[in-house]
């Protein structure tokens, strides 16, 4: 069964983030066709960067850093939920991307963004940094206003138009995640430069 992790990407006290990831969950459940966990950063409570090796070499000296890559090793595919902070994702959700390497590599990834404007330059960031660690992220993508799917910015009603394409980005998702099954068992992760 593909396992799916459904990534909380803010860290921040009354986070909005929280919300969204299990509206995410209910609808992904729903959907089925995989298992569905939310990952909550929060309880990984990453350091910034500690490791004195990179991490595509696969040296991981501290034990949360071992356990993080557990976690990431255990997962087919990401759906990322992220805020926009200053244009651009949490700095907490980029330090997680950094810590590990391989365990990315070859897994499919979709994204739920929210915001201003969707958080959908949050979301043009994390797609480079997901080519860097082999991730296949398909293009539909979940883009929530702060203005229109959230009562005082905070409390979530999501349109229901959403749910359309949270379907459309988790059947990519799935499909994706399924296609790199081969290449995920086939391949050593080698060092990038
Ligand atoms: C430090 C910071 C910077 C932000 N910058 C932006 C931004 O550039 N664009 C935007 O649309 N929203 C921005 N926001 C608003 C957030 O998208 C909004 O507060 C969101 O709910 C934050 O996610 P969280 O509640 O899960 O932490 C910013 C919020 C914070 C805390």
């Amino acid at each position: 069964m593909t396992k799916v992790g459904i990534i909380i990407g803010s860290t921040r006290p009354g986070r909005n983030g929280e919300a969204v990831a299990r509206w995410v969950h209910e609808l992904a459940s729903q959907h089925g066709g995989a298992e569905y966990d939310v990952v909550d950063l929060a309880e990984f409570d990453l350091p910034h960067l500690d490791e004195a090796v990179p991490a595509a070499a696969g040296q991981y000296a501290h034990p949360h850093t071992q356990r993080w890559a557990d976690a990431v090793r255990a997962l087919d595919a990401f759906i990322f939920v992220t805020p926009e902070y200053n244009h651009s994702m949490p700095g907490v959700l980029k330090t997680a991307l950094d810590f590990v390497y391989a365990e990315w590599n070859h897994k499919a990834a979709g994204f739920v963004g929210y915001g201003v404007d969707g958080g959908i330059r949050a979301i043009e960031q994390i797609r480079q940094v997901m080519a860097h660690l082999k991730v296949a992220d398909v293009g539909p993508q979940v883009a929530l206003s702060l203005w229109t799917d959230f009562v005082n910015l905070s409390e979530f009603q999501p349109d229901p138009r959403h749910e359309a394409t949270l379907k459309t980005m988790l059947d990519e998702v799935l499909s994706w995640a399924e296609a790199l099954r081969s290449v995920r068992a086939g391949t050593l992760a080698q060092p990038v430069a």
